[in-house]
């Protein structure tokens, strides 16, 4: 029997933590304001955590996407978690996931980290598993409290980022789906590093981030196309990483597509890094965007500097 080698996504979900930070509760912090931060950004307000654990987040995006999948929890194959900011160095919040579904124990479990790019390469992860494994699927889960690790002092950064997570259900399928994964092995613009008696803290070049997602996104994209066969015109839908809404506009601009094609978010979540794509893709199923048979092209990009994207049909 010749195993099926797409990948195709049979249910959604996510969780975003009830509480709203406006862009103006961060103009009592920091110096900065709503203006300026949604001229510049496109975001309005993100959701920080108060007392959830990114693991609590991570199983009721899962939870949800199960339910939406409507699929047996037994024949589950995988378990990816997508974080970089996890609760504990070890066990996973893979591990923890597994425990909390009560998924099958003769599975791979565990995390990874890619940055804003990793629920991307959690996908290609999830599909080289499943082609190996006599079980039908697999769970792709992205989850951040970015809020942690966040300097409140740096208006540069604290505006940026949000919490949330995002979960889809996936199984090998005759859909297509071709992905394009790849890292610079750049340690300076964007990160959040180690150091004795100090709080860690995301530290970034703003602007060195956008030129090299600018650039960068658009050429994922042209190759997944290359990959696929399938033109930018015959994309039904963009799903692009939700960290600027200048960014995702240049990018539509240099593809020569609609701005209506690419979907947007961020001005009410902000950058939720791995998360942010499962989140957009289960608010734009939850809102009656998602038809079957839509073709899509979906691109994270971040810290690393990483980039990953892939071609998918619904
Ligand atoms: N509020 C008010 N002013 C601010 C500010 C804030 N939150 N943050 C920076 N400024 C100021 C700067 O100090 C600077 O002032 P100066 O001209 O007096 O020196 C001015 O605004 C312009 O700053 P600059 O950094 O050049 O702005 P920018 O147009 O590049 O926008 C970002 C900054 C961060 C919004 C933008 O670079 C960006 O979004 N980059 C991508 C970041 C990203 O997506 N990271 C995650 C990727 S996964």
């Amino acid at each position: 029997m010749l195993v099926k080698d797409g990948l195709k996504i049979l249910g959604v979900g996510s969780y975003i933590p009830p509480k709203v930070v406006t862009n103006d509760d961060l103009s009592k912090i920091v110096d900065t304001n709503d203006e300026w931060i949604s001229t510049r950004t496109g975001i309005r307000q993100r959701h920080f955590v108060e007392n959830e654990r990114n693991q609590d987040m991570a199983i009721a995006a899962a939870k949800m996407a199960l339910e939406d999948s409507g699929i047996d929890k037994n024949l589950v194959g995988a378990c990816i978690v997508a974080t970089i900011c996890p609760d504990n160095v070890t066990p996973s919040v893979a591990c923890s996931l597994q425990k909390e579904l009560e998924l099958p124990t003769d599975i791979p479990c565990f995390d990874i980290n890619a940055a804003c790019s990793a629920f991307m390469y959690g996908l290609s992860i999830a599909r080289g598993l499943l082609m190996q494994s006599d079980k039908k699927y697999a769970i792709v889960v992205g989850t951040e409290v970015l809020s942690r690790i966040l300097n409140m002092e740096d208006r540069g950064t604290c505006i940026l980022f949000g919490d949330g997570a995002g979960a889809a259900v996936v199984e090998l399928s005759d859909n297509k789906f071709y992905s394009v994964l790849g890292s610079k092995g750049e340690e300076d613009v964007i990160r959040c590093i180690n150091k004795d008696d100090e709080r860690r803290y995301v530290t970034m070049n703003g602007s060195d981030v956008f030129k090299f997602a600018v650039l960068t996104v658009p050429k994922v994209l042209k190759e997944l196309s290359d990959k696929s066969g399938v033109t930018f015109d015959e994309i039904d839908a963009f799903v692009l990483h939700q960290a600027n809404k200048r960014i995702i506009e240049a990018v539509a601009k240099k593809c020569k597509q609609d701005m209506s094609k690419f979907f947007i978010n961020l001005d009410k979540y902000g950058n939720t890094s791995s998360a942010s794509i499962p989140i957009a893709l289960t608010e734009m199923k939850q809102n009656g965007l998602i038809k079957p048979g839509m073709k899509m092209l979906c691109v994270g990009f971040g810290a690393g500097l990483t980039w990953g994207g892939v071609y998918l049909e619904w």
